[in-house]
């Protein structure tokens, strides 16, 4: 079987994170891309001198240009600027959205059908971005952030019970922003709903915490963002289409009436396959919960219509 190509762009935290985990799994062939001249030759070149520790076969460049990239299965967008202390991930809006346009031109002049796994901020506007200058069909363009955000919602839950965090499943829909709408209606441990084992006002706590992930991690680090978990999700979403693994993942799909949302990346649950979304998940939302779906759509559409000025 042929090997998969997946493409990194952004060498920085999250994708120089994410190169490393693609080849620790041994999911494909991986070339790192970014402008910055020899460093995604030199994150690459030290992937590959770790590949006789690890017993990893995936082969590994590092390139500024684009060449290199030609028939990528899957491509992870991370290039742009991260968030800085006190900046909200809105700021970086026009910069990134320049950035993401032009790397998906690039991408596009040398891979005709890939999977775009959009990372870079703000995300589900950057999605928009991706969709457009690539002119793929909505099921091959798909923004991380769900599976983070709910992996966060998982650890709280996880912490406050004092439970394996394999136990955890949560939902966090919505945009990735401060508007996102964690579900702890459908966030259960070992199958039993979150609302039956802790206090709503515990509850309340984890799911402003959850909103608040990346900030929180923003103000501790103070020169970056978070990496460990986005690099982690991202890299969950990859292996689910390339395994084809026909796995539910909330991530940021282009919605048509789903959801009463039209025409709006929005974080919603999706079935990922081989041939990305395959199917997006309907679930049932009480009036609150469908509202604060309904308002987290209204601010991403106000980014959209800021980038169309
Ligand atoms: P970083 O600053 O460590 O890396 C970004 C890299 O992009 C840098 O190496 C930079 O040289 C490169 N870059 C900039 N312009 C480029 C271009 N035109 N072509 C190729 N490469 C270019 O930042 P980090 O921490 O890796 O974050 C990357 C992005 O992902 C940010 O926008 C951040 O806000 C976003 N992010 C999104 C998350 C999500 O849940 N969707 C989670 C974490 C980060
Ligand atoms: C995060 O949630 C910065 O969006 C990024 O960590």
């Amino acid at each position: 079987m042929a090997r998969k190509k997946i493409t990194v762009v952004g060498a920085g935290n999250v994708g120089a994170t994410a190169a490393q985990r693609l080849v620790d799994k041994e999911l494909g062939d991986v070339v790192l891309v970014d402008i910055i001249e020899g460093m995604p030759q030199g994150k690459a070149l030290d992937l590959a001198e770790t590949a006789p520790i690890e017993g990893y076969d995936s082969r590994l460049i590092g390139t500024n240009g684009y060449k290199e990239t030609a028939d990528s299965d899957v491509v992870i967008i991370t290039s742009g600027l991260a968030r800085k202390p006190g900046m909200s991930r809105d700021d970086l809006l026009k910069t990134n959205a320049g950035i993401v346009g032009s790397v998906t031109d690039e991408i596009m002049k040398y891979s005709r059908n890939p999977i775009l796994i959009i990372v870079s901020n703000p995300l589900d506007a950057m999605c928009h971005v991706a969709m457009k200058h690539s002119g793929l069909p909505k099921q091959r363009v798909i923004g991380m952030a769900g599976v983070l955000d709910s992996a966060r919602m998982r650890c709280f839950i996880a912490e406050a019970l004092n439970v394996s965090v394999e136990n955890v499943t949560a939902f966090v829909l919505g945009g990735h922003g401060d508007t996102m709408v964690p579900l702890p209606r459908y966030s259960t441990v070992a199958g039993i709903p979150l609302p039956d084992l802790l206090p709503g006002e515990k509850i309340d706590q984890i799911v402003k915490r959850t909103a608040n992930g990346g900030a929180e991690i923003v103000s501790l680090l103070k020169t970056g963002s978070a990496y460990y978990a986005p690099s982690a999700a991202a890299v969950e979403m990859v292996e689910a289409i390339l395994k084809d693994k026909k796995k539910i993942l909330p991530c940021a799909a282009y919605l048509e009436g789903e959801y009463g949302i039209n025409g709006l990346f929005v974080g919603v649950p999706v079935k990922l396959g081989e041939r990305g979304i395959e199917e997006i998940i309907q679930i049932n939302l009480t009036t609150d919960e469908r509202s604060a779906l309904q308002r987290s759509a209204a601010a991403v559409q106000e980014l959209v219509n800021v980038m169309g000025k």
